[in-house]
């Protein structure tokens, strides 16, 4: 290939890959497979290697991230960011559309209703389609340049299409599904790692994150409200939502245009239910005046537009007396402080304890012991205590000291330096970090023995005989025997379940090894990479490194675990007790699905839809994710998405249920 040649391909791939994200990300219909994506975007990356002096800031590949900043530059906003008045009721809603009624002296008001989603602001200046920059609300006139981490979010167009305003900036919201945050908080707990408080919070740490390769692994979003620009283009707000859609990015679908109050109440108590559904926390709806000229007749008062109005729903809080703080040691040491409270009623649960995550939200919340706090269900599980009632405060309260010792094994604790949780050190002597790891090792998404639940877990611990999982497999019948309320039947129960998990494979016993920042997927890494713990103990950081999805901070972590000897001789010991020590072979079985594509939908019964992916892949067979002319088979579980199936019966592409697939591979 000739320069030239290069150069034009990486502009054509720059395009094509560009168009997918959109596809994917934003319009939720990709039409092509995951895999060819991928390789579109190594193509991309290998011609970016060559010639590092053609790669666009807007290229694809910067969606995982570049090179780690040292800290944030502030930077003034070119208009401020202004915040919202606030209502909480139907009364307050009718008030703001009288003012704008007599202020105008128009009648029926058209409003833009839109979802107001609990993120974080973001001013995005775009120049000739271009993203330049990326300004976080700061204190409303300036803010930090967080350009390269908002590069990083999948559905943020960088590069825009259409007739863009060759100058402009567009506001909107950053935020984090509910779901992403519940995959992210369990990874962190399947790391031992103390949890993230809620979407909100993890959306905005994630963006002031030095590090935009760590950014990009965070499943951020993002949604525009608010386009600024000098051409006065756009007679409506809505109007200017809809262009900006055109030109490639995301505005909230969830929009509606309102003809006069009785609309936007229409609006208010459908969402007030409605977004229960959403796969995203809102905390109320925005109202603005739509016709752009009425806005800038209305004009500001010094902190927010007259033209526009936030109404809060109603969130179910309750009342009620913090009796004592109580604090758990997890598997890794990490120190999460708990509420123990008055038991009190919430949305159908009593609730009696909520989460305070660390000493810092102590500290903000500012509360003691006796005070009377506020307790919400958020978007988590965990309830949380989101304020103090002052005004019952007892008149001698004191702030109450964070504890300085580990409450199971009095061992001093340590905090990091930058980090809001506290550890307690003696990894090898607490009991609770270690019935953590035992129980964490017996998991079912590690070694799966069903026979020894946290309780037995914390038993073994206590007897003495098990330290550290590769124990478990040196426990013997009459030793389980002498432990209290232990009948014959359990006991032979408990030994089959380890015999049982010998032939788990290898990636599991590494997950369940519990090493720092292996979770599930990176312990399936490591283990294709190296093919055995012998060669995986010897790994170097540069081998480490060179692992798809495998950073820094992970290799550390390995490395650091592998340098024990007694850790090293843990591997001859597995190896001898006749654990899977190395990877299983997933050569190729057949090529009897060679030549077809197929696309999978719904769940299954018998096989995961990673088992059923691999199972297809194994057999010679492609899986893309969209069906398409290219599509060779539909295979349908339960709960299929209904656009999947209609498109298939347009295209006539045949569908096949499990047993239908299962039969074709084995024909
Ligand atoms: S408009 C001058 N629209 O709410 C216009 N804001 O309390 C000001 N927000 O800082 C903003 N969704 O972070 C607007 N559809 C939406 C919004 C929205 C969320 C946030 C935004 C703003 C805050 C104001």
């Amino acid at each position: 290939m000739n320069l030239f040649d290069a150069q034009q391909r990486m502009q054509e791939l720059s395009q094509v890959l560009t168009d997918h994200n959109y596809r994917y990300y934003v319009l939720d219909e990709p039409s092509i497979s995951d895999r060819e994506f991928d390789q579109l975007l190594a193509e991309l990356q290998a011609l970016e290697r060559l010639y590092p002096q053609w790669v666009s800031p807007d290229s694809p590949t910067q969606k995982v991230g570049g090179q780690a900043i040292e800290g944030f530059q502030t930077v003034p906003h070119k208009r401020r960011m202004l915040s919202l008045g606030n209502t909480y009721t139907l009364e307050e809603v009718a008030e703001f559309d009288q003012r704008i009624r007599k202020a105008t002296g128009i009648e029926h008001i058209e409003y833009s209703c839109e979802l107001k989603i609990d993120g974080l602001a973001i001013a995005l200046h775009y120049q000739n389609g271009h993203l330049k920059q990326a300004l976080t609300r700061g204190d409303g006139t300036q803010g930090d340049d967080v350009t390269a981490n908002v590069r990083t979010l999948k559905s943020l167009a960088t590069q825009l299409k259409g007739d863009f305003p060759s100058e402009f900036e567009i506001r909107g919201e950053i935020f984090m599904h509910r779901k992403g945050f519940e995959r992210l908080n369990q990874q962190r707990a399947e790391q031992g790692e103390a949890l993230y408080a809620n979407p909100r919070n993890v959306a905005s740490g994630s963006l002031k994150l030095k590090d935009s390769q760590e950014v990009a692994k965070r499943p951020l979003d993002i949604v525009l409200y608010h386009v600024l620009e000098d051409q006065n283009r756009f007679e409506k707000h809505s109007d200017s939502l809809q262009a900006a859609a055109s030109w490639g990015l995301k505005t909230a679908s969830e929009s509606r245009v309102c003809h006069g109050l009785k609309e936007v109440e229409a609006y208010l108590a459908h969402w007030d239910k409605a977004r229960k559904q959403l796969g995203y926390d809102t905390d109320g709806v925005v109202i603005k005046v739509n016709s752009k000229s009425l806005q800038e007749e209305l004009g500001y008062t010094a902190k927010v537009p007259r033209w526009a109005i936030a109404y809060k729903f109603e969130t179910e809080a309750a009342h009620t007396q913090l009796l004592g703080i109580t604090y758990q040691v997890g598997r890794t040491g990490a120190i999460t402080p708990v509420a123990e409270l008055q038991p009190v009623s919430l949305l159908g649960t009593t609730v009696k304890r909520a989460s305070l995550h660390n000493a810092n939200e102590i500290e903000r919340l500012d509360v003691r012991i006796g005070d009377w706090v506020y307790v919400e269900k958020g978007g988590e599980i965990i309830p949380k205590i989101v304020g103090v009632d002052l005004a019952l405060r007892p008149v001698h309260s004191s702030p109450n000291p964070y504890i300085t010792r580990c409450p199971e094994c009095q061992t001093p604790l340590i905090r990091a330096e930058g980090e809001a949780q506290h550890y307690c050190p003696n990894a090898k002597g607490c009991p609770p970090q270690i019935a953590g790891r035992i129980e964490h090792f017996v998991g079912r998404k590690a070694m799966d023995i069903q026979s020894i639940g946290a309780e037995m877990a914390e038993a073994l611990v206590q007897t003495g005989w098990v330290k550290e999982p590769v124990d478990l497999y040196d426990l013997r019948f009459e030793q389980l025997m002498q432990m209290d309320r232990m009948g014959e039947k359990s006991a032979r129960n408990i030994l089959s379940g380890i015999e049982a998990s010998k032939s788990q494979p290898m990636e599991r016993l590494l997950f369940g090894w519990g090493i720092r920042y292996v979770g599930e997927t990176v312990a399936k890494k490591l283990t294709q990479a190296f093919g055995s713990l012998e060669r995986l103990m010897d790994a170097t950081m540069d081998e480490l490194t060179a692992v798809d999805e495998i950073g820094e901070r992970i290799a550390e972590a390995v490395l650091q675990h592998f340098q024990q000897e007694h850790n090293r001789q843990t591997v001859r010991r597995f190896a001898e007790l006749g654990l899977q020590v190395f990877a299983q072979q997933t050569e190729q079985t057949s090529e009897r699905l060679s030549g077809k594509t197929f696309v999978i939908s719904g769940v299954f019964s018998r096989y995961s839809r990673e088992e059923i992916k691999s199972l297809i892949e194994s057999h010679g067979g492609k899986i893309a994710s969209g069906v398409s002319a290219k599509t060779t088979y539909l295979v349908a579980g339960d709960g299929m998405g209904p656009s999947k199936l209609e498109k298939a019966e347009k295209l006539g592409v045949t569908l096949l249920s499990e047993e239908e697939l299962l039969s074709l591979i084995d024909a």
